[in-house]
Protein backbone atom coordinates (compact mmCIF):
# COMPACT_ATOMS: atom_id res chain seq x y z
CA UNK A 1 0.00 0.00 0.00
CA UNK A 2 1.38 3.62 -0.67
CA UNK A 3 1.15 6.35 1.56
CA UNK A 4 -0.71 9.48 1.70
CA UNK A 5 0.96 11.99 0.14
CA UNK A 6 -1.65 14.52 0.17
CA UNK A 7 -0.13 16.19 3.17
CA UNK A 8 3.06 17.56 1.04
CA UNK A 9 3.17 19.34 -2.61
CA UNK A 10 4.47 18.22 -5.61
CA UNK A 11 6.97 20.80 -5.39
CA UNK A 12 8.54 19.67 -2.14
CA UNK A 13 8.61 16.19 -3.38
CA UNK A 14 10.07 17.46 -6.85
CA UNK A 15 12.85 19.42 -5.31
CA UNK A 16 15.31 20.02 -8.78
CA UNK A 17 18.15 20.34 -6.39
CA UNK A 18 17.48 16.66 -4.73
CA UNK A 19 17.30 18.24 -1.22
CA UNK A 20 16.36 15.87 1.54
CA UNK A 21 12.57 15.20 2.16
CA UNK A 22 11.34 15.10 5.43
CA UNK A 23 8.86 12.34 4.76
CA UNK A 24 9.65 9.91 7.38
CA UNK A 25 6.99 8.03 6.37
CA UNK A 26 6.75 7.54 2.79
CA UNK A 27 8.12 4.80 1.20
CA UNK A 28 10.73 5.06 -1.56
CA UNK A 29 7.99 3.57 -4.03
CA UNK A 30 5.13 6.03 -3.39
CA UNK A 31 8.47 8.87 -2.80
CA UNK A 32 9.28 7.92 -6.96
CA UNK A 33 5.83 8.44 -7.96
CA UNK A 34 5.13 11.04 -6.38
CA UNK A 35 8.05 12.94 -8.02
CA UNK A 36 7.77 11.86 -11.20
CA UNK A 37 4.01 13.54 -10.73
CA UNK A 38 5.38 16.51 -10.19
CA UNK A 39 8.37 16.38 -12.22
CA UNK A 40 5.47 15.45 -15.57
CA UNK A 41 3.17 18.39 -13.79
CA UNK A 42 6.33 20.65 -14.50
CA UNK A 43 7.30 19.79 -18.05
CA UNK A 44 3.42 19.93 -19.12
CA UNK A 45 3.27 23.18 -17.69
CA UNK A 46 6.35 24.50 -19.54
CA UNK A 47 5.42 22.31 -23.01
CA UNK A 48 1.91 23.79 -22.85
CA UNK A 49 4.00 27.27 -22.68
CA UNK A 50 6.69 25.86 -25.08
CA UNK A 51 5.48 23.18 -27.67
CA UNK A 52 8.65 23.40 -29.82
CA UNK A 53 10.77 22.41 -27.13
CA UNK A 54 9.27 19.13 -27.13
CA UNK A 55 11.27 16.10 -28.62
CA UNK A 56 9.18 15.04 -32.07
CA UNK A 57 7.72 11.47 -31.36
CA UNK A 58 8.30 11.12 -35.58
CA UNK A 59 10.75 11.63 -37.80
CA UNK A 60 9.71 12.23 -41.72
CA UNK A 61 11.41 10.33 -44.22
CA UNK A 62 11.70 11.33 -47.61
CA UNK A 63 8.92 8.32 -48.60
CA UNK A 64 7.56 7.90 -51.55
CA UNK A 65 4.09 9.14 -52.47
CA UNK A 66 1.78 7.06 -55.31
CA UNK A 67 1.14 9.22 -58.32
CA UNK A 68 -2.78 8.31 -56.38
CA UNK A 69 -1.62 9.28 -53.31
CA UNK A 70 0.06 12.70 -54.53
CA UNK A 71 -3.12 13.37 -56.77
CA UNK A 72 -5.63 12.76 -53.30
CA UNK A 73 -3.74 15.17 -51.20
CA UNK A 74 -4.25 17.39 -53.68
CA UNK A 75 -7.89 16.96 -54.95
CA UNK A 76 -9.20 15.27 -51.74
CA UNK A 77 -7.56 18.11 -49.23
CA UNK A 78 -10.72 20.50 -50.18
CA UNK A 79 -13.27 17.92 -49.18
CA UNK A 80 -11.23 15.65 -45.91
CA UNK A 81 -8.32 17.86 -44.68
CA UNK A 82 -8.62 20.13 -41.52
CA UNK A 83 -6.53 23.06 -42.05
CA UNK A 84 -4.61 23.78 -38.73
CA UNK A 85 -1.88 25.87 -40.30
CA UNK A 86 -3.03 28.68 -37.81
CA UNK A 87 -3.38 26.55 -34.57
CA UNK A 88 -6.10 27.98 -33.89
CA UNK A 89 -9.21 26.26 -31.60
CA UNK A 90 -11.33 23.89 -33.75
CA UNK A 91 -15.00 24.03 -34.43
CA UNK A 92 -15.88 20.12 -34.78
CA UNK A 93 -19.44 20.90 -35.08
CA UNK A 94 -18.35 22.84 -37.98
CA UNK A 95 -15.89 20.68 -39.47
CA UNK A 96 -17.83 17.87 -39.10
CA UNK A 97 -21.73 19.57 -40.07
CA UNK A 98 -23.28 17.84 -37.21
CA UNK A 99 -22.81 17.42 -33.05
CA UNK A 100 -21.69 13.72 -32.45
CA UNK A 101 -19.19 12.07 -30.06
CA UNK A 102 -15.33 12.54 -30.92
CA UNK A 103 -13.03 9.79 -31.49
CA UNK A 104 -9.54 11.58 -32.23
CA UNK A 105 -6.79 9.09 -33.40
CA UNK A 106 -3.24 9.74 -33.51
CA UNK A 107 -0.49 8.30 -36.18
CA UNK A 108 -3.02 6.75 -38.39
CA UNK A 109 -0.48 5.41 -40.42
CA UNK A 110 -2.44 4.83 -43.76
CA UNK A 111 -5.51 4.98 -42.32
CA UNK A 112 -7.11 1.39 -42.98
CA UNK A 113 -7.79 0.09 -39.73
CA UNK A 114 -9.04 4.10 -38.57
CA UNK A 115 -11.94 4.30 -41.46
CA UNK A 116 -12.68 0.77 -41.47
CA UNK A 117 -13.38 1.45 -37.44
CA UNK A 118 -15.63 5.19 -38.41
CA UNK A 119 -17.28 2.82 -40.97
CA UNK A 120 -18.58 0.96 -38.60
CA UNK A 121 -19.59 3.92 -36.17
CA UNK A 122 -21.55 6.43 -38.21
CA UNK A 123 -22.66 7.88 -34.74
CA UNK A 124 -19.42 9.29 -33.93
CA UNK A 125 -16.91 12.01 -35.63
CA UNK A 126 -13.52 10.55 -36.47
CA UNK A 127 -10.67 13.31 -36.92
CA UNK A 128 -7.27 11.14 -37.45
CA UNK A 129 -3.67 12.98 -37.28
CA UNK A 130 -1.34 12.16 -38.94
CA UNK A 131 2.35 13.83 -40.33
CA UNK A 132 3.51 11.03 -42.81
CA UNK A 133 1.87 12.26 -45.94
CA UNK A 134 1.86 8.84 -47.88
CA UNK A 135 -0.57 8.18 -45.14
CA UNK A 136 -2.62 11.14 -45.15
CA UNK A 137 -3.14 10.73 -48.60
CA UNK A 138 -4.18 6.97 -48.61
CA UNK A 139 -6.45 7.35 -45.77
CA UNK A 140 -8.27 10.33 -48.00
CA UNK A 141 -8.52 7.91 -50.89
CA UNK A 142 -10.17 5.04 -48.64
CA UNK A 143 -12.56 7.63 -46.82
CA UNK A 144 -14.13 9.04 -50.80
CA UNK A 145 -13.92 5.35 -52.04
CA UNK A 146 -16.29 4.15 -49.30
CA UNK A 147 -18.16 7.69 -49.16
CA UNK A 148 -17.45 8.53 -45.49
CA UNK A 149 -18.93 11.79 -43.69
CA UNK A 150 -18.04 11.17 -40.04
CA UNK A 151 -14.40 11.08 -40.84
CA UNK A 152 -11.74 14.08 -41.35
CA UNK A 153 -8.24 14.34 -41.21
CA UNK A 154 -5.22 16.43 -39.49
CA UNK A 155 -1.77 16.11 -41.40
CA UNK A 156 0.74 17.82 -38.74
CA UNK A 157 1.66 17.01 -35.21
CA UNK A 158 -0.45 15.27 -33.22
CA UNK A 159 1.06 16.99 -29.88
CA UNK A 160 0.61 20.46 -31.57
CA UNK A 161 -3.00 19.78 -32.50
CA UNK A 162 -4.12 18.40 -28.59
CA UNK A 163 -2.57 21.36 -26.88
CA UNK A 164 -3.88 24.32 -29.48
CA UNK A 165 -6.36 23.27 -31.47
CA UNK A 166 -8.59 20.80 -29.02
CA UNK A 167 -10.57 22.38 -25.79
CA UNK A 168 -11.15 21.14 -22.47
CA UNK A 169 -13.67 17.86 -22.65
CA UNK A 170 -14.23 18.08 -26.05
CA UNK A 171 -12.61 14.33 -26.92
CA UNK A 172 -14.87 11.38 -26.20
CA UNK A 173 -12.31 8.21 -27.19
CA UNK A 174 -8.65 9.41 -27.90
CA UNK A 175 -6.77 6.47 -29.58
CA UNK A 176 -3.08 5.43 -30.24
CA UNK A 177 -2.48 2.30 -31.68
CA UNK A 178 1.12 0.97 -32.29
CA UNK A 179 2.92 4.32 -31.43
CA UNK A 180 6.47 4.22 -32.85
CA UNK A 181 8.23 2.10 -30.13
CA UNK A 182 11.62 3.77 -29.89
CA UNK A 183 13.12 0.59 -28.99
CA UNK A 184 16.87 2.23 -27.68
CA UNK A 185 16.97 4.11 -24.78
CA UNK A 186 19.03 6.78 -25.77
CA UNK A 187 15.43 7.15 -27.89
CA UNK A 188 12.92 6.75 -25.11
CA UNK A 189 12.88 10.22 -25.01
CA UNK A 190 10.81 10.72 -28.31
CA UNK A 191 8.28 7.77 -27.19
CA UNK A 192 4.31 10.05 -27.54
CA UNK A 193 3.04 8.68 -24.63
CA UNK A 194 5.11 9.56 -21.17
CA UNK A 195 3.60 11.16 -17.96
CA UNK A 196 3.40 14.46 -19.64
CA UNK A 197 1.94 13.94 -22.49
CA UNK A 198 -0.78 11.93 -19.95
CA UNK A 199 -1.14 15.21 -18.31
CA UNK A 200 -1.35 17.38 -21.48
CA UNK A 201 -4.22 15.09 -22.97
CA UNK A 202 -6.38 13.83 -19.69
CA UNK A 203 -7.92 17.67 -19.62
CA UNK A 204 -9.07 17.40 -23.12
CA UNK A 205 -11.00 14.11 -22.33
CA UNK A 206 -14.57 14.40 -21.45
CA UNK A 207 -14.85 12.44 -17.43
CA UNK A 208 -16.19 9.16 -18.58
CA UNK A 209 -14.25 9.39 -22.06
CA UNK A 210 -11.61 6.86 -22.97
CA UNK A 211 -8.28 6.75 -23.66
CA UNK A 212 -7.28 3.53 -25.69
CA UNK A 213 -3.49 2.49 -26.57
CA UNK A 214 -2.01 -0.58 -27.73
CA UNK A 215 1.72 -1.87 -28.71
CA UNK A 216 3.75 -4.69 -29.93
CA UNK A 217 6.60 -3.23 -28.02
CA UNK A 218 6.51 -5.11 -24.37
CA UNK A 219 8.71 -2.27 -22.81
CA UNK A 220 6.74 0.84 -24.10
CA UNK A 221 3.19 -1.32 -22.68
CA UNK A 222 4.94 -1.20 -19.29
CA UNK A 223 5.91 2.14 -19.64
CA UNK A 224 2.90 3.23 -20.87
CA UNK A 225 0.61 1.35 -18.06
CA UNK A 226 2.81 2.90 -15.51
CA UNK A 227 1.96 6.36 -16.99
CA UNK A 228 -1.71 5.94 -16.91
CA UNK A 229 -1.60 4.16 -13.35
CA UNK A 230 0.54 7.27 -12.33
CA UNK A 231 -2.06 9.62 -14.09
CA UNK A 232 -5.02 11.09 -11.25
CA UNK A 233 -8.15 11.36 -13.09
CA UNK A 234 -7.25 8.11 -15.27
CA UNK A 235 -8.77 4.59 -14.26
CA UNK A 236 -7.99 1.45 -15.71
CA UNK A 237 -10.86 -0.65 -17.26
CA UNK A 238 -9.02 -3.47 -17.20
CA UNK A 239 -10.54 -5.80 -14.21
CA UNK A 240 -7.46 -7.09 -12.92
CA UNK A 241 -5.37 -3.60 -13.47
CA UNK A 242 -2.93 -4.83 -16.28
CA UNK A 243 -3.66 -5.25 -20.01
CA UNK A 244 -6.99 -5.74 -21.62
CA UNK A 245 -8.02 -8.97 -24.23
CA UNK A 246 -7.87 -7.57 -27.77
CA UNK A 247 -10.88 -5.63 -27.94
CA UNK A 248 -13.35 -6.69 -30.33
CA UNK A 249 -13.70 -2.84 -31.62
CA UNK A 250 -9.98 -2.59 -32.76
CA UNK A 251 -9.62 -4.03 -36.34
CA UNK A 252 -5.86 -5.26 -37.10
CA UNK A 253 -3.75 -2.52 -37.69
CA UNK A 254 -1.00 -2.80 -40.89
CA UNK A 255 1.80 -2.52 -38.32
CA UNK A 256 0.01 -5.15 -36.09
CA UNK A 257 0.29 -7.13 -38.79
CA UNK A 258 3.98 -6.69 -39.09
CA UNK A 259 4.54 -7.30 -35.68
CA UNK A 260 2.59 -10.49 -35.97
CA UNK A 261 4.76 -12.07 -38.77
CA UNK A 262 7.42 -11.06 -36.50
CA UNK A 263 6.16 -12.86 -33.27
CA UNK A 264 5.31 -10.04 -31.14
CA UNK A 265 3.18 -10.15 -29.14
CA UNK A 266 0.17 -7.52 -28.17
CA UNK A 267 -1.20 -5.44 -25.27
CA UNK A 268 -4.04 -3.49 -24.89
CA UNK A 269 -4.65 -0.58 -22.86
CA UNK A 270 -8.14 1.02 -22.22
CA UNK A 271 -8.55 3.76 -18.98
CA UNK A 272 -11.15 6.15 -18.91
CA UNK A 273 -11.28 9.59 -17.48
CA UNK A 274 -13.01 9.98 -13.94
C1 LIG B 1 4.34 2.81 -36.05
S1 LIG B 1 3.24 3.77 -36.95
C2 LIG B 1 1.68 2.98 -36.63
C3 LIG B 1 0.63 3.37 -37.62
C4 LIG B 1 -0.75 2.73 -37.38
N1 LIG B 1 -1.35 3.18 -36.15
C5 LIG B 1 -0.66 1.23 -37.43
O1 LIG B 1 -0.80 0.61 -36.35
O2 LIG B 1 -0.45 0.70 -38.52
C6 LIG B 1 3.14 5.25 -35.98
C7 LIG B 1 2.59 6.43 -36.78
O3 LIG B 1 2.47 7.54 -35.91
C8 LIG B 1 2.78 8.71 -36.63
N2 LIG B 1 3.15 9.75 -35.66
C9 LIG B 1 4.16 9.69 -34.74
N3 LIG B 1 4.20 10.80 -33.99
C10 LIG B 1 3.18 11.58 -34.45
C11 LIG B 1 2.71 12.87 -34.09
N4 LIG B 1 3.29 13.57 -33.09
N5 LIG B 1 1.67 13.39 -34.76
C12 LIG B 1 1.06 12.68 -35.76
N6 LIG B 1 1.47 11.46 -36.15
C13 LIG B 1 2.51 10.91 -35.50
C14 LIG B 1 3.91 8.29 -37.54
O4 LIG B 1 4.02 9.12 -38.67
C15 LIG B 1 3.49 6.86 -37.93
O5 LIG B 1 2.75 6.84 -39.12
Amino acid sequence: MTDDLSHVTSAELASPEGTTLDTPNLDEAAIKAAKAQAAAEREAAHLKEHPEHRVKSFVIRAGRMTTAQTKALEDLSPKYLVDVSALERLDCTAIFGREAPLVVEIGFGMGKSFVEMAQKDPLRNYLGIEVHPPGVGACMLLIEELGLTNVKVIKYDAFEVLTKCLGPESIDILQIFFPDPWPKARHHKRRLVNDSFLQLVTPLLKHGGEIRMATDWENYAEQMLECLNRAPELKNTAPDGGYLPRPEWRPLTKFEQRGERLGHGVWDLVFTRV
